[in-house]
Formats: C-alpha cells, structure tokens, sequence
C-alpha cells in the first residue's frame, strides 16, 4: 500500500499523516525534512552525504546530520525557505526522490510533501491533496512554532513559500489528476484523520 499526501505548508500533512501511517502501520516519510535538511547542510557548509534517513524500530524515520538527531534543527522558517530555494533544483530533487524511491520499494508507506502524487510516486495506490486557506494554515504554523511572530507575519513567510513551490519548473506544487483534495479548512485534524483512513479502508477493501 502506497499513499501520498501533498499540500501547502501548515495545511496538517505532517500531523494527520503520521496518525494514518500509524494506524495502519505504513513507514511515515516527510519528504520536506529530506529538502530542510538538504538546506541545513548547505548552509553549515556539511556535505549531503552527512545526511541519513533510516527506519527506526518504531517503525517510524530517523534523520540525521553528521551522526546526529537532526529533526529540532530543521523546524524553523528560515530553514524552510531555504529548503523551498534549494528545491528549484533537479539534482537536489533528484537526490531526495532517489532516497524516498529506495526506502518505498516494497514497502507499505505513507509519503508527505509536494510532488510526491504527481512525481515521485505516480502509480500509489491512494494520493491525497490537503488545502486549506492561508489563514488557517498561518495560524496553525502558529502554534506549531511559538515564538514571536505574528500570525500576519507568519501568513507572508509561507504566502511566499507556497507561491515559489506552485509557480516553479521543475515539479510544482499541484494535485495529481487522480488525487482526492480535501479542504481542511474548518476541519479538526481527527476529521481529517477520519476522512483519509476511510479512504484507505476502501482501497483495502476494493483489493
Ligand atoms: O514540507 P516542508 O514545509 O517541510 O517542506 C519544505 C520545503 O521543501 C517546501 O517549501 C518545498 O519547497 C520543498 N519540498 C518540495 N517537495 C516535496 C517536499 C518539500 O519541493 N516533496
């Protein structure tokens, strides 16, 4: 079983993913945290090969940098910008897409992030493309990261994101043809959990 669920950033692919992949016992792969690591690396001046993404015993990913657990480094925005930078590149989606490829082959998972419906796993048996508006998503981003900013100023950081990953070239931010869009909107994250595993109950079920 191959599931794929892109989005814009702060729209819950992160959160409801890893709730649905758990339910049903599927790797969790966050493609972003390959590119935000990508960032992170580049900008400490780290080679990519300082980069590994492992399957942990609980089933779950395990990222590090250099050898060490990487995940609390890569959160911020700034971070997330540069990785959005960094993704206009094919030879660094190429190297992402060859990592999550590998670790999905003959594997039941659920992959998040922006083209992963259209591009790097075309033929999954489920893709889900979550939207949601600006707003919305500003202010979850919001208390996701804490900190100073403002909602406003948060709305503007991924405004700005989100127009560079659908307006760039290679691989932009889009649905998949064949993809199920669910407004997330004024839905709680369980009803959004609720909605994605009765999706995947029916795949199941129609063999
Ligand atoms: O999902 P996340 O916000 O962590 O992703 C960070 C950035 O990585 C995105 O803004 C996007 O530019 C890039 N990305 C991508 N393709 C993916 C996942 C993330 O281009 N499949």
């Amino acid at each position: 079983m191959q599931v794929t669920i892109d989005g814009p950033a702060g729209v819950g692919k992160t959160s409801v993913g890893r709730q649905v992949a758990k339910g049903f016992s599927l790797l969790f792969i966050q493609s972003g945290q390959l590119y935000r690591a990508m960032a992170y690396a580049h900008r400490e001046g780290l080679p990519d090969e300082s980069i590994e993404l492992a399957v942990g015993d609980q089933g779950g990913t395990y990222l590090t940098i250099d050898g060490v657990d990487a995940e609390a480094k890569l959160t911020s925005e700034e971070i997330g910008d540069l990785a959005s930078q960094m993704a206009q590149d094919q030879e660094v989606r190429d190297r992402v897409n060859g990592v999550i490829v590998d670790l999905a082959r003959d594997r039941d998972v659920l992959v998040e992030g922006r083209d992963i419906g259209t591009v790097v796993l075309p033929n999954a048996d489920l893709k889900v493309f979550l939207t949601a508006s600006p707003r919305e998503r500003a202010i979850r981003r919001h208390k996701q990261l804490g900190g100073e900013r403002t909602v406003e100023e948060i709305e503007e950081e991924i405004a700005h994101r989100d127009d560079r990953d659908k307006n760039r070239e290679i691989a932009p931010l889009k649905p998949a043809v064949d993809a199920v869009i669910i407004d997330t909107t004024s839905l709680a994250e369980n009803e959004v959990v609720k909605e994605i595993s009765d999706l995947i109950r029916e795949r199941i079920d129609s063999g």
